[in-house]
């Protein structure tokens, strides 16, 4: 008996890796972490599965959950919404299973980050622009942030921030982020990506506040950064005619010689 740890991705049922497919699949029990997993996943279960809801349930009573299959010799498919290696509360389900003796393993998902940036059609590093993402939050009640990892440290960096569980703060956002990224800064909200009933608000740091408005609540990111909607940046080297690389040497004496076995 094993626990199936699944990322569901961010909304879309289709954006399920054929692993987590085919692992819900051969599970006859199925815990799900509330709204955000789509019953289009759920349709993998197999028939008569034993499917729960756990966004109602304790760590204990989720923990008591798998025991009870784990007696039953039943495996389970425990999925979360996205990828599981970000506020997933994963990471204390295997603690306890490590305590328990329970096998386990994980399989990622789509991280909402990247489906938010694939709605935007955007790359989020470009050359010469910007070259790192931060994938954060602001303090919620469930969990308090360290202090070194407050916005504006980020923000001095200049990095692209993907904020999440934060649009019922987008006002501090805003105030924290534009003494640093500057009030012409491009802000995207993506709200439910994925979803069919998604949308997109583009602005800017000073006027994102007013274009949002109301009815965006929960499940909606926050980019920031000088890469959204550039068209002025360089081109990689990577597919530069006169860049010489492993898989395309150039010249008499290229730096990555062809293999002439
Ligand atoms: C508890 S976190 C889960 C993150 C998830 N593990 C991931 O890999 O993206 C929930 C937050 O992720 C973001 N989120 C999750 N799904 C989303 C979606 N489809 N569209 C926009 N944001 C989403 C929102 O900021 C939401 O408040």
């Amino acid at each position: 008996m094993t626990v199936h740890f699944i990322g569901a991705g961010p909304g879309a049922p289709d954006l399920l890796t054929l692993r987590g497919r085919d692992r819900i699949a051969a599970s006859p029990v199925c815990l799900y972490a509330g709204s955000l997993v789509p019953e289009g996943v759920l349709a993998h279960c197999p028939p008569g599965a034993h499917i729960v809801n756990t966004a109602s349930l304790s760590l204990e009573q989720i923990l008591a959950e798998i025991s009870a299959a784990h007696a039953a010799g039943q495996d389970v498919a425990r999925l979360h919404s996205g990828d599981l290696s970000v506020w997933s509360a994963m990471g204390e389900q295997l603690r306890g299973l490590r305590a328990l003796g329970i096998p386990y393993t994980v399989t990622p998902g789509v991280p909402a980050f990247a489906a938010a940036a694939a709605t935007l059609e955007a790359e989020l590093t470009l050359p010469g622009l910007s070259q790192s993402v931060v994938l954060t939050r602001t303090s919620g009640r469930a969990s308090a942030m360290p202090s070194t990892e407050s916005l504006a440290n980020f923000a001095a960096t200049q990095a692209v921030l993907a904020i999440h569980l934060s649009i019922h703060v987008l006002p501090r956002v805003v105030a924290e982020l534009s003494p640093h990224y500057g009030a012409d800064c491009p802000v995207a909200v993506v709200w439910r990506a994925s979803w069919p009933d998604e949308r997109v608000v583009r602005a800017t740091l000073s006027t994102i506040e007013a274009a949002v408005g109301e009815g965006m609540e929960r499940t909606a990111l926050i980019l920031v950064g000088h890469t959204l909607g550039a068209e002025e940046f360089a081109h990689s080297r990577l597919y530069a005619g006169d860049y010489d690389r492993r898989y395309r040497p150039l010249g008499t004496a290229p730096r990555f010689p062809a293999d002439t076995e």
